[in-house]
């Protein structure tokens, strides 16, 4: 495990831009909200996962992020030194239970019990379903829906035994409900994470340990770009079905993840936040009453 040593954190409410030139969401927050908070973020180092583990560290948590690649972990590990933020990296496939047990262990020795594990790694690509091959359902599959099954329970029996309670998000998309052509296996998985939220939300309260999940609909990432919509074209026009009218910023996304795992959220559980500009009430891109529109052939054809 990399970790960036115990300097002390940076302030929450921090709103110049660090290394990467802009500020964390951590400025929705009071400074400190979540000092001596150890905080683990899967898929931490890069897209959504980045802006979330930046927040957090931010308000003065440590924050770990283990992933498959380190590589990919170096962007947060190099601001957290440049910015006194207590971070760690880890390796880890989290398709491997053994190797999730065995990262949980290590977090626990390193840096004490997890208070809120963020499920946010993810894999995915758009593929029409009858050509998806079984390795490739099975890739995602295992990311999504068996990854956060095995860091739920290796970092909630954490959380059981010192008795601390805690706090996990799992971030699905709102195509879990409202399904999307090309990605069978990832709205299937990430339904599935949807379901195991709210199963461990009334398994583990009696644990005091809160399950919730974020849905984001479209938001700025380059992850996205690459694997989901394909040109300009198709991007211009899921922006045209969002009421809001254009796409989330990555840090919309994370203060929603900050805000169900603050003190703030302490009632809430099982619970799904939405956030998709209102895309997924289907209405968006329709015409709008006091919409100056041409009648057109149809009111030709009703006077004929
Ligand atoms: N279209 C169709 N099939 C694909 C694919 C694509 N774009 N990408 C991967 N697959 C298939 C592979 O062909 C393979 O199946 P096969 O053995 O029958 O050929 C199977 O999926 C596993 O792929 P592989 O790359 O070997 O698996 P992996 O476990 O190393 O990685 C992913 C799987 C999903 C993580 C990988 O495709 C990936 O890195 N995706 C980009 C990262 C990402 O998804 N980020 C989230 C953005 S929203």
């Amino acid at each position: 495990m990399s970790d960036q040593g115990d300097t002390p954190a940076g302030s929450g409410g921090e709103a110049a831009g660090g290394p990467m030139g802009s500020p964390t969401a951590g400025r929705y927050f009071p400074e400190n909200s979540f000092k001596d908070k150890v905080v683990v973020v899967t898929g931490g180092g890069t897209g959504l996962g980045l802006e979330i583990s930046r927040a957090y560290a931010a308000l003065g948590a440590t924050v770990i992020v283990p992933s498959r690649t380190p590589e990919n972990q170096s962007a947060f590990l190099d601001e957290a030194k440049a910015r006194g933020w207590k971070a760690a990296g880890a390796q880890v496939d989290v398709r491997e239970p053994d190797a999730v047990r065995r990262l949980a262990e290590g977090i626990e020795a390193d840096h004490g019990p997890v208070d809120i594990l963020i499920n946010n790694a993810a894999g995915n690509f758009v593929c029409p379903a009858e050509r998806m091959s079984s390795n490739a359902w099975r890739a995602v599959l295992g990311i999504v829906l068996d990854g956060t099954f095995y860091c739920s329970r290796e970092f909630g029996k954490q959380m059981m035994r010192s008795e601390r309670g805690g706090s996990i998000c799992n971030v699905i998309a709102t195509y879990a409900w409202t399904g999307m052509p090309g990605v069978v296996h990832s709205a299937s998985a990430k339904a599935g994470v949807l379901a195991m939220s709210k199963t461990l939300a009334v398994e583990w309260a009696r644990h005091d340990i809160r399950v919730n999940c974020v849905a984001p609909g479209p938001f700025e990432s380059d992850g996205a770009k690459q694997n989901l919509w394909p040109n300009e074209e198709v991007e211009q026009r899921i922006r045209n079905s969002v009421p809001l009218g254009r796409f989330a910023d990555r840090d919309e996304v994370a203060g929603q993840v900050l805000w169900l795992t603050s003190d703030a959220a302490r009632y809430v559980t099982g619970a799904n936040i939405t956030i998709d500009g209102g895309m997924s009430l289907g209405a968006g891109g329709m015409w709008q009453p006091g919409e100056r529109v041409s009648r057109g052939a149809r009111a030709e054809r009703g006077n004929a």
